[in-house]
């Protein structure tokens, strides 16, 4: 492969890619997603077992899904298949965590005190923060870390590929916190959910689109030997 202009494309591609929380109703047309779900799949994995499995929601069982989901959140049904802690996120980790939420709840209009609307603000995103799709990444069920891992870089590649589309994304570690009623209402047995993508088209106008996450310096979290 000649590089050529590959690197600014790179640039572009992977810097143009960030959280999006508000999209336009348009759906992406079928053919479109097609042709992203195939190059997402061109993601690397432990000896090529390619673990994930992707469940694809559009139109109106995207919409019974969001009313499952928030339904479940009243009545504070959780139910995870990978374990979550606050203790995952200590020290500088759980600072950069407190940066982001303020960075957000801040451009959203949201005062840093007031949990309540953040609370409504994190239920209503359960509808996918408006957006007219979501895929569910999925594991076989007996995925541990190392398959875990596998899943996260294809949904890297999903997303950059929708990217390269002009479709936008928000990866959702919330949905996952709801695993059972993602598998009753998409008739999934045994599998594993690890988290969730909505896409679309961005509301480039909405206030919550408007933020960049800052990224630690390079030598913060990258060591060169030799
Ligand atoms: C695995 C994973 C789970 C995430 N879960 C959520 C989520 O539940 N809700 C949300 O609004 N953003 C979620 N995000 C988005 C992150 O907050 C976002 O990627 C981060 O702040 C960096 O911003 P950027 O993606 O715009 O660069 C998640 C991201 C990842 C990778």
């Amino acid at each position: 492969m000649t590089t050529g202009c590959l690197p600014e494309h790179a640039e572009r591609l992977i810097r143009g890619r960030r959280a999006t929380r508000a999209f336009r109703p348009e759906p992406v047309p079928e053919e479109t997603l097609r042709a992203v779900f195939s190059l997402a799949g061109a993601a690397p994995s432990n000896s090529n077992t390619q673990p994930w499995h992707v469940e694809v929601v559009s139109g109106a069982a995207r919409h019974r899904l969001g009313e499952a989901l928030v339904a479940a959140h009243d009545r504070q049904e959780l139910s995870l298949d990978f374990p979550y802690s606050e203790d995952l996120y200590p020290g500088t980790y759980g600072e950069r965590r407190r940066q982001s939420g303020e960075r957000l709840y801040t451009a959203v209009g949201i005062a840093r005190e007031d949990h309540a609307a953040r609370a409504t603000y994190n239920a209503e995103s359960l509808r996918f923060y408006g957006a007219p799709h979501v895929a569910l990444l999925f594991t076989p069920p007996q995925a541990e870390v190392r398959m875990a891992a596998d899943v996260g870089i294809y949904a890297q590649t999903l997303m950059l590929a929708l990217t390269a589309h002009g479709i936008a994304s928000c990866p959702q570690g919330l949905l996952s916190f709801y695993a059972e009623t993602i598998r009753a209402e998409l008739g999934i047995s045994d599998r594993k959910l690890l988290f969730g993508i909505s896409f679309g088209y961005a509301d480039t106008a909405a206030p919550a689109n408007a933020i960049t996450m800052p990224r630690a310096e390079l030598g913060e979290t990258t060591r060169f030997h030799g």
